[in-house]
C-alpha cells in the first residue's frame, strides 16, 4: 500500500503506453516510421519524446534524444527506465547515437524496454552499449 505522499507507481506498461501515445506527435514525412520514447526519472516523473525529421536528413532528432532533452531541461538527472516503441511494434532499440546520449545522463543499469506489440524485451543500457566513453573516462 502506498501512502499519498509517494509518487504514483509507473508500471512497465504505463511507460510503453506513453511511448506509444507520443508517436502521434512524430514528424516523419520521409521515413513514415514513428518512434516514441518515455523516460522515467528516479522520482517517477515521465518525460516523452518522438522523432522529428528534417528535409536535411542528418538534422533529424530521435525520440530518445528529445525525451532526454525534455527531462534534463526540467532539472532531472537521475533515471530509472526508458521505454521505446515504433508504430510497427518491431522491438526497435535505441540506435548507437542514442545509446551514447543516454550514457551521458543515465547509469549502466538503466532499464530499456522495447515494444514488440504483445511482448516487451528488456535490456540494460550497459548491455546495449558496453565499454563506451563516459564522464568517468575523462576524470
Ligand atoms: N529513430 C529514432 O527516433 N530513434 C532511434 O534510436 C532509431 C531511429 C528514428 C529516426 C528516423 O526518424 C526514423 O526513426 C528512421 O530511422
Ligand atoms: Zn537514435
Amino acid at each position: 500500500m502506498h501512502s499519498l505522499e509517494e509518487p504514483p507507481l509507473v508500471t512497465d506498461h504505463d511507460l510503453i503506453d506513453a511511448a506509444r501515445d507520443v508517436q502521434d506527435s512524430a514528424h516523419v514525412p520521409y521515413s513514415e516510421y514513428r518512434v516514441g520514447a518515455a523516460l522515467e526519472t528516479a522520482d517517477g516523473t515521465v518525460f516523452v519524446g518522438c522523432n522529428l525529421e528534417n528535409a536535411n536528413f542528418s538534422n533529424s532528432l530521435h525520440a530518445e534524444e528529445v525525451a532526454v532533452a525534455e527531462a534534463v531541461k526540467n532539472g532531472h538527472r537521475e533515471f530509472a527506465r526508458l521505454a521505446v516503441s515504433s508504430d510497427r511494434r518491431d522491438g526497435v532499440t535505441p540506435c548507437g547515437m542514442c545509446r551514447q546520449t543516454l550514457t551521458e545522463f543515465c547509469d549502466g543499469d538503466l532499464v530499456v524496454l522495447c515494444d514488440e506489440g504483445d511482448a516487451v524485451t528488456e535490456y540494460t543500457l550497459d548491455e546495449l552499449l558496453p565499454n563506451t566513453i563516459s564522464q568517468e573516462t575523462l576524470e
